[in-house]
């Protein structure tokens, strides 16, 4: 059983029940060799806090000792932890040393038989190099050989791995097939000689094409990846756990992992780090010390639970992305991973929250490619409703909101004339009423542009031409210069404030929320402290809200009411059932369990309505999850309700 907690896009923070207790996911299961443990779990488990483990019930059932003794006392006694413990199937092995083949189910039986508490199917093993035609037979077979093992896990959970070799159509096709059968976890399998290799836009391909169509609400892990400077994306890109033997292998050729790389000890002058191994040693006492490989093992694992701590706080923050990109530093071909994300832009939008908490931060060029970028600009091409003018100006990006900077000379022209004013922003061309809306107020943006974005920035604009947004003969902001070629005709006396909240909603909410919502009689309440809009009333009714954090509505029960009869269901939905709806009526949440379908365009954050079978409205409320997560997720908040609606 897993749940979600936290997310930021497809990073989640998680809980997953075992019989040997919950992990917090993210995590990072450290390797146990029960030949050679350099580390004992109790130590790790003081030291670093780990949660859970992995090892190989390959390698216990081949050593007659370890064997008798995993049978007779049990896994746990054997590897001395009382936690989670999770086995691998000696796929690895029996492909890596050709070792003698095994029988899928034997090796499930005896999982099962040392108690093991996540087992693994024994999968077969592509190797990036492997053509098509093999990868393709060698995932036939897993899949068979996990409906089998799905068949016999009896109280194990049970890891089924998705193969498919370089091909992300056969990635894809995996998580489809696999998606059908009884996991609980899916490893992302036959990754580790692409992360040995720095292979990491074929790493990226595969498991986002994995992720898109992998079951949500089951964990997925990626075998193998134990480098800290990889957890960031590796948490990006939705996976939920990592395993490792890197710790203990660097550790034993001296080498020494950090979040921007590995170093030799033997090349070490000053130690870069502060962990107790390295506050209490300098280097040179290190490279003399009889414990070398234990203590290089311990400053691996610190290194790598501190970067998963890091990772934990980027999702609470709703930082992920500005962390991810700030550790694809490490190596270009890391920063090539993470180009790769923007091939999968339309998955990522999906799960991309609408909005944030703190402020979006330019890293890099990179930054350009997130999904809240090309949301926003397909939001305005699709969504925004131009208001009537005779002319359209183009601002450059000035400090935000844009309306504080320009509002002076927008006056002047109102004066003479109808425009649309428009800004040149780093995003795409904004409308001016769109200032105050997340991201746009919401960034820190590098004010010298690398040309690569401009060139990017003047193909955006170009398409808005296309979409006929904007004019091509829109007048680009010269100063008095384009205020005096503004032939005075009727003065404009629209107001601003209107026009914001006409936008934003249909930014929001869909083309033509705002024109339904604004049908009446309409007040506004501003802050006297910004002057910033707070609520917006329509016919003496509480409609809308703005957020003063993201510029963004909260939605009251009279403006769901309005946005209902606007929309055909299930826009905007979320469909309960008759137990459910009693609850959300009273005002309390809406668990995942109780959902019968909702709205697929829905994401995270999102204003919804929430319905009955018969579309009577129960109440509003912010989502969590997405509609495939709320109906994929047995357990877990679906939509915190913020206001039921109680019949009389
Ligand atoms: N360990 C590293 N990669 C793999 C894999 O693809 N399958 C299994 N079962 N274990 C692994
Ligand atoms: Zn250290």
């Amino acid at each position: 059983m897993f749940e979600l907690k936290h997310r930021d896009g497809l990073a989640r923070i998680g809980i997953l029940e075992t019989a040997h207790g919950k992990i917090e996911t993210p995590t990072l299961l450290p390797v146990i060799n029960p030949n050679q443990i350099t580390v004992s779990p109790a130590e790790m488990k003081e030291k670093v806090g780990i949660q859970a483990l992995i090892t190989n019930s390959y390698i216990i059932r081949k050593h007659d000792n370890l064997r008798e003794l995993a049978l007779e006392k049990g896994l746990h006694e054997l590897v001395g932890f009382n936690g989670p413990i999770m086995t691998d199937s000696g796929t690895f092995q029996s492909h890596m040393y050709g070792e003698v083949e095994l029988e899928p189910l034997e090796i499930i039986e005896f999982q099962k038989a040392i108690g093991s508490d996540i087992g693994t199917v024994l999968d077969i093993f592509s190797e990036p190099e492997d053509k098509r035609e093999k990868v393709e037979r060698d995932l036939k077979t897993t899949i068979e050989r996990t409906q089998l093992s799905a068949d016999n896990k009896g109280n194990m959970m049970l890891a089924g791995p998705i193969q498919g070799g370089r091909f992300p159509d056969l990635r894809e096709y995996a998580a489809q097939e696999m998606s059908k059968m009884d996991c609980d976890i899916f490893p992302i399998g036959g990754v580790v000689p692409m992360m040995e290799k720095q292979m990491y836009f074929t790493l990226v391909d595969a498991v986002l094409s994995a992720k898109k169509h992998l079951n949500p609400s089951v964990p997925v892990h990626l075998f193998g990846c134990g480098h800290p400077m990889l957890f960031s994306m590796a948490a990006l890109m939705g996976c939920d756990m990592v395993d490792s033997a890197a710790y203990a292998k660097f550790a034993r050729d001296g080498r020494m992992m950090f979040s921007d790389g590995t170093r030799f000890l033997k090349d070490i002058k000053e130690l870069p780090c502060h962990c107790p191994i390295c506050s209490t040693h300098t280097a040179d006492e290190l490279r003399d010390s009889p414990d070398q490989e234990k203590l290089l093992a311990e400053h691996n694992l610190y290194v790598s639970f501190t970067e998963l701590k890091i990772v934990k706080q980027a999702i609470h923050e709703g930082r992920i992305w500005e962390l991810t990109e700030t550790r694809a530093r490490a190596h270009p071909n890391l920063l090539d991973g993470l180009k790769c994300f923007r091939k999968h832009t339309e998955l990522l939008e999906k799960t991309e929250p609408l909005s944030r908490d703190l402020a979006y931060l330019y890293t890099s060029p990179e930054s350009y490619y997130r999904p809240i970028v090309s949301r926003l600009k397909n939001r305005i091409l699709e969504r925004y409703e131009q208001p009537v003018s005779n002319f359209q100006v183009l601002f450059p990006e000035a400090t935000k909101p844009y309306y504080r900077s320009y509002g002076e000379q927008i006056s002047k022209m109102k004066d003479k004339n109808t425009l649309n004013y428009w800004i040149d922003s780093f995003f795409c061309p904004i409308p001016v009423e769109l200032d105050e809306m997340y991201p746009i107020s919401q960034s820190v943006i590098s004010e010298r542009l690398e040309p690569g974005i401009e060139q990017e920035k003047m193909r955006v604009l170009k398409e808005f031409m296309d979409a006929g947004l904007i004019s091509p003969e829109i007048k680009h902001w010269h100063g008095k210069e384009t205020i005096e070629s503004i032939p005075q005709d009727k003065a404009d006396n629209s107001e601003i404030n209107i026009a914001r909240v006409k936008a934003v909603a249909d930014i929001q909410f869909g083309k033509g929320a705002g024109k339904a919502l604004l049908d009446g009689e309409i007040e506004l309440v501003l802050s006297a402290k910004t002057d910033r809009i707070r609520n917006v009333r329509v016919n003496n009714q509480h409609v809308l809200s703005m957020r003063a954090g993201d510029g963004l509505f909260t939605l009251k029960i009279a403006g769901a009411q309005i946005l209902q009869q606007t929309f055909p269901s299930p826009k905007m939905r979320v469909i309960v059932n008759p137990d459910s709806a009693e609850f959300n009526r009273k005002g309390k949440s809406v668990f995942s369990a109780f959902v019968l379908d909702a709205d697929p365009d829905i994401v995270p954050g999102d204003e919804v309505l929430i319905v009955d079978e018969k579309d009577d409205l129960c109440a509003v409320g912010r989502t969590i999850m997405t509609r495939n997560e709320m109906l994929a997720f047995n357990n877990g908040t679906a939509v915190k309700v913020r206001e039921g609606q109680n019949h009389g």
